[in-house]
């Protein structure tokens, strides 16, 4: 099952994915991997890429967070990097929207990444290479879109959980920065019509989605030894979405 990762830039780097198991996250972890981490895949769903190791890990439960935490620094000694990944985004306008779904969004968006932050800021890095955490946050941090008062709010709130953790976690050595992703392939999204999807692109500068890949290779640029002045910022990674549109005026 667990791989030895080949030599690379991450030699010697533990990584956990939270989320790992499928789309954004699973580009991410495989990308780790091929630069030489050993990645620890950390999802509720038991599915991994075949190279890394998987560990049980449910972000909103604060006695599984310990668990899975405990389970891996002792394992390995420590941990060096955190990619907090896992996020849900269920689309339902307020005059529908139950308390019940709200707080799910925001149980897993917002309140994992405080845990799963935690734990790792009281855990201790092995690695020369220095300490990191990656948030995936969303370009709806910053757009609002309808039917997402929760998915979007909750990451607005991650941007600036972000900031705040790179304020805190300075003086221990660890840098906290996010990345934002426009709208990347993913299984939830493979199921968009071309034409909707042709829509959703058509004023962004890149006039398609992004991959998953392309997210992690700036999850690696953050986590990497030379970003180490880099912490508190928010990576667009989104075609030039947010930049603004390319629509010609009518
Ligand atoms: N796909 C996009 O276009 C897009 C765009 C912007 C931001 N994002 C963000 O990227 C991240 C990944 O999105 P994706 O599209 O790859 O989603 P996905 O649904 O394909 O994968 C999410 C993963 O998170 C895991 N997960 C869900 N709840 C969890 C929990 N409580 N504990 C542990 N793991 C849990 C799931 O099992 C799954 O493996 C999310 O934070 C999402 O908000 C996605």
């Amino acid at each position: 099952m667990t791989e030895k990762p080949p030599p690379g830039r991450f030699s010697g780097a533990v990584v956990m994915v939270t989320g790992g198991a499928q789309g954004i996250g699973r580009g991410i972890a495989e990308a780790f991997h091929a630069a030489g981490a050993t990645v620890v895949v950390a999802d509720l769903d038991a599915a991994h890429p075949a190279r890394a190791e998987a560990v049980r890990l449910d972000v909103r439960d604060p006695a599984s967070v310990t668990a899975a935490f405990e389970q891996i620094t002792s394992r390995y000694g420590g941990l060096d990097t955190l990619v907090n990944c896992a996020g849900i985004y269920p689309n339902t306008s307020l005059l529908d929207l139950s308390l019940a779904e709200w707080d799910e969004v925001y149980a897993v968006n917002v309140r994992g990444v405080m845990l799963t932050s935690q734990a790792f800021a009281r855990a201790s890095g092995r690695w020369a290479g220095g300490r990191r955490i990656v948030n995936v946050s969303s370009g709806a941090a910053r757009s609002a879109r309808v039917g997402a008062a929760h998915y979007c709010s909750s990451k607005a709130a991650v941007e600036m959980l972000t900031k705040v953790l790179a304020l805190e976690l300075a003086p221990s050595g660890i840098t906290v920065n996010a990345v934002a992703p426009g709208l990347i392939e993913v299984p939830a999204t493979a199921a968009l019509t071309p034409e909707y999807v042709a829509t959703l692109v058509a004023g962004q500068p890149v006039h398609r989605m992004g991959t998953p890949a392309e997210i992690a290779r700036a999850c690696l640029f953050l986590a990497d030894p030379d970003s180490s002045f880099v912490t508190g910022s928010v990576f667009d990674v989104d075609g030039g979405f947010l930049a603004g549109t390319t629509l010609p005026p009518s």
